[in-house]
């Protein structure tokens, strides 16, 4: 093998073992970062030309070429060869094709492939979080308007799976736009701490020519340095915090499928998946399966698997750049992809389904209104863990009595109970009426579930 094709050749002259080079090569998959290295390049080369370490000729030739290759790799035409073991060597080896080794050959003055890394990977990141928040605030958007247009559904609301109390459709909506929207601020928080330059720390300890960090950085749209060398190489917190935000919204994303698939089934009958988002049975003809909610829930393991996995492989390097490091950019990749086609289909899926607002209102139950009847003796000045007793003792009664419902008890029943249920006690069994003495924030009163859906608006704006 020849030393001469490799460009850290020159000390190291046996051939390798021709597994390692497939072992070890990352271009298959960190060619994805193409652009984010040559931009890198592009800035970091007029921050040498300022220092006169390139003259202005030498510049522009330079940036003609890096200009040429990002073409060749928008139109699928850079040729790959033998010996591109990242897309940093790929690129610089063909930068010396176009414009000739003499110049090429200066490019990577002070720089070392591991602050070039660290600064292409905040890069491509940034860029990527930035599109994430574009879809992600769609999704909430899409959510929104859903619920402020379906105001007026009642359906059960749950606690161990079990009916609990009457909520509208658009307050079990707005939770979930609430946690996606929390998300959302989340990511922007996040994006800020990617938003640093470690370019110009060189291999770990700096930068011999005093190139000046300040201004690579804020030619990068970075807003500021990371302060250390050592820390710029070593550090993919920014890695570890982007896989873990993944992990937390898909987390969500799994509980939202959850709760629709468990809506979908025949026996709830609450909504119905469009047919863009389910499938037939390859046997029973009768069966709709919710797949992609069946997806979105599946797809939330293999992202934590990609967090717990980089951690792992991180958690005891010494410092400061180790090999290891070039495993954060697979998981990275497939997380990022996987989360950008989760927030895709459950945008589609939320906006497509129907619902079957008879069914929602149907399965409501009397006895979810067990708690407002506690309330009405509590507006007539009765203890509240009184109440709790008396109501118990009326489902009690309505049960043994096999009734329908505790609505169904007559006056003279409840008041047996307690003689101081009126003849307004009927008044308590109203689902609409329920919902709407909970107008406190956060509630499900029409009034309260509007102003939560205006709030997460006011976020996103
Ligand atoms: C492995 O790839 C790195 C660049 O990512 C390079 O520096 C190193 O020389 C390669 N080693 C072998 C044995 O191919
Ligand atoms: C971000 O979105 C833009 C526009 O759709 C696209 O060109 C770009 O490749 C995306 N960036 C990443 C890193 O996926
Ligand atoms: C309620 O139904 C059960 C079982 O069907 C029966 O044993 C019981 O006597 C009934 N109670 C009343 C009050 O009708």
């Amino acid at each position: 093998m020849s030393a001469p094709a490799k460009l850290w050749g020159g000390r190291f002259t046996g051939a390798t073992d021709p597994l390692m080079n497939l072992y070890n090569a990352s271009l298959p998959y960190d060619k994805k970062m193409y652009a984010a290295d040559l931009e890198g390049t592009r800035v970091y080369t007029s921050g040498l030309q300022k220092i006169g370490l390139l003259t202005e000729e030498e510049l522009s030739e330079i940036h003609r070429g890096l200009e040429l290759i990002k073409e060749e790799w928008s139109q699928g035409k850079f040729e790959e060869k033998d010996g591109d073991e990242d897309i940093h060597t790929a690129n610089e080896r063909r930068l010396g094709e176009i414009i000739g080794r003499q110049i090429a050959g200066k490019v990577h003055t002070g720089r070392s492939r591991n602050d070039q890394v660290a600064t292409d990977m905040r890069l491509y990141v940034r860029e990527q979080l930035g599109n994430l928040s574009k879809i992600l605030k769609d999704l909430i958007e899409t959510i929104v308007k859903r619920a402020e247009s379906e105001i007026d559904v009642l359906m059960p609301g749950y606690t161990h799976l079990q009916k609990a109390q009457p909520i509208r459709w658009a307050h079990w909506l707005s939770m979930y736009a609430t946690y996606f929207t929390e998300d959302f601020n989340r990511l922007q928080q996040i994006i800020e701490r990617v938003n640093v330059s470690p370019l110009g720390a060189g291999a770990l300890a700096g930068h011999p020519y005093g190139i000046d960090r300040e201004y690579l950085a804020e030619n990068l749209g970075f807003t500021g340095v990371i302060g250390n060398s050592l820390t710029a190489v070593s550090d993919r917190d920014f890695v570890v915090e982007t896989m873990f935000w993944s992990t937390l919204f898909m987390n969500h994303i799994s509980r939202f499928s959850e709760d629709l698939i468990i809506y979908s089934s025949g026996e709830f009958g609450f909504i119905k998946l469009a047919d863009a988002y389910s499938t037939g049975s390859s046997l029973m003809p009768q069966k709709k399966n919710p797949d992609s909610l069946e997806l979105l829930r599946g797809k939330s393991g293999r992202v934590f698997g990609s967090l717990s996995g980089f951690l792992m492989s991180i958690k005891s390097i010494p410092s400061t750049y180790n090999k290891d490091m070039q495993e954060d950019k697979e998981p990275l990749f497939d997380c990022l992809i996987t989360v950008e086609h989760s927030i895709l289909i459950a945008t589609g899926v939320i906006s497509t389904l129907n619902i079957n607002k008879a069914k929602m209102e149907a399965a409501l139950t009397m006895d979810m209104l067990a708690t407002d009847l506690a309330d009405y003796l509590v507006r007539k000045g009765v203890p509240f863990r009184e109440t709790h007793h008396i109501s118990g003792e009326c489902v009690k009664l309505a049960e043994d009595e096999n009734l329908s419902g505790i609505d169904q008890l007559t006056l003279e029943q409840f008041k047996k109970i307690d003689s101081r249920f009126g003849d307004d006690v009927k008044d308590v069994f109203n689902f609409e009426a329920s919902v709407e003495r909970r107008t406190a924030t956060g509630g499900t009163a029409k009034s309260a579930v509007l102003k939560q859906l205006k709030n997460l608006k006011d976020q996103l704006n």
